[in-house]
């Protein structure tokens, strides 16, 4: 099929490149024209694993191009996928402003009549969205607007597209069910056809869930610290619960990126709206607010201050494998250390280049050793196997001090405090 995937980021880039090794033809086409230049060089403008090599083997191949000609991308395709962002607006809603500018795009571009044509919203939208996106093209009798969330996990966002959990469609007549299942042909995943608002909704939930379980964890958590027990141990065993399971029952500083926040915040706002509050949920972001906050205070507690104190802070992307600091944790986490008059030395395998924006003031260095060296104090904000696989007897060489602040659970406590370091970890006694 010759499909159009329309915004190259993160979701956009990912379902381009697996569509095209599934052998359709892609073009991707995006506002950002640096992108697309750098996109048409072949390099990826976003670090996911596999995701370059896999880009520039499609792009050789001839099933993958790229232009900032919208014309050009909507003129020749059978599919068109919007994979726009919807970032958290003012109001804590949706923020659909790229998207309903992606489709006033199409609407001036495609025939009100002809072949036929998906329409296809990828991006999370709020449950009505692609149903008044339908309105908008009900002159246009070829055209199906389809709703298609993705559910990819960024840090292995190639590997999720290729091999997805499962593919819900969401539209309103046979034919547009049809036209999908050629799109996703060769896929041997559960499949929900489903209304619109049925497939808008059960994103936003799968996304709030997964929040729920992390603050429920983070929140009990503080109840292991107070108690004396420890949440890894009550993790292991509560995941061994068939019904339970053990994902995303990892305590830590809180969750990040670019879905859950804003997902959590649209639906909390979505169902205000409509008087019917998620009380849960509402209370899910709290708790996720206070969580760095809470955890900071502990480290202070330990150091009595943090003016004047050298630390190192290890992970700066919302999670291992990834670039995207949307809402990361640690950006909190630094802003409150620079104001309480913290020397912080940072680093990651691949974010700093967006955090040196945010924070021309933090010393950003190529190597943990790098960051640990003379350091009073260590927090692991991000547990990238390049900031947990550490050799603990150098560290303890190379440290001023004895502080390890384990953020993510993800440093071995018993080693480390063994070789005599005091560790602070996420509800462990
Ligand atoms: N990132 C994730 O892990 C993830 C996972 C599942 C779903 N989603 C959802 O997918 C959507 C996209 O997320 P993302 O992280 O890829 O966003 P992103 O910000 O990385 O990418 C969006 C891209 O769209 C481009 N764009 C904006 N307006 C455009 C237009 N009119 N025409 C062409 N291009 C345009 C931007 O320049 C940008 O490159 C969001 O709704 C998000 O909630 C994201």
């Amino acid at each position: 099929m010759k499909i159009t995937v329309i915004g190259t980021g993160y979701v956009g880039l990912t379902t381009a490149v697996s569509f095209a090794m599934r052998g359709h033809s892609v073009m991707g086409v995006d506002v950002d024209a640096a992108k697309v230049e750098r996109l048409q060089r072949g390099q990826s403008p976003i670090y996911e694993p596999g995701l370059e090599p896999a880009l520039q083997k499609a792009m050789e191949e001839g099933g993958l191009t790229f232009t900032a000609n919208p014309a050009e991308a909507v003129a020749r395709a059978d599919a068109l996928f919007l994979c726009v962002g919807t970032p958290e607006g003012q109001d804590g809603r949706a923020d659909l402003g790229y998207l309903f500018k992606a489709v006033a795009t199409l609407q001036e571009l495609l025939p009100k009549e002809g072949g036929e044509r998906l329409v296809v919203i990828k991006s999370t939208v709020p449950v009505g969205t692609s149903d008044q996106i339908a309105g908008m093209f009900a002159a246009y009798s070829n055209v199906h607007v389809v709703t298609n969330p993705e559910f990819l996990r960024e840090g292995r966002a190639l590997q999720d597209s290729l091999e997805p959990s499962r593919i819900v469609i969401g539209a309103r007549d046979e034919r547009a069910f049809a036209l999908m299942e050629d799109v996703y042909a060769d896929i041997d995943a559960p499949r929900i056809h489903t209304t619109r608002a049925n497939a808008e909704m059960i994103k936003y939930a799968s996304n709030a869930f997964l929040a729920t379980r992390i603050s429920f964890m983070n929140e009990l958590a503080r109840l292991c610290a107070a108690v004396g027990a420890d949440i890894e141990v009550v993790a292991r065993g509560m995941g061994l619960d068939s019904r339970i399971g053990p994902e995303f029952l990892r305590a830590g500083v809180g969750f990040g990126g670019s879905c859950f926040p804003k997902d959590i915040e649209a639906l909390i706002n979505l169902a205000r709206a409509t008087q019917t509050p998620l009380s849960l949920l509402e209370q899910v972001r709290a708790i996720n607010r206070s969580q760095p906050a809470w955890f900071l205070d502990r480290m202070r507690n330990c150091l009595q201050t943090f003016a004047g104190k050298e630390i190192a802070l290890l992970g700066l992307s919302f999670k291992p494998e990834t670039d995207d600091i949307r809402e990361a944790p640690s950006l909190v986490i630094v802003k409150r250390l620079l104001a309480e008059g913290a020397h912080v030395r940072a680093y990651d395998p691949v974010a700093v280049p967006h955090v040196v924006r945010l924070f021309p003031e933090l010393t950003f260095v190529n190597t943990a050793y790098d960051a640990l060296e003379g350091a009073d104090a260590a927090i692991l904000v991000t547990e990238w196997k390049e900031c947990t696989q550490l050799d603990w007897l150098w560290v303890k060489v190379i440290m001023a001090g004895t502080f390890l602040f384990d953020g993510r659970n993800a440093w071995p406590a018993e080693h480390v405090k063994g070789l005599g370091f005091t560790y602070l970890g996420v509800g462990r006694s």
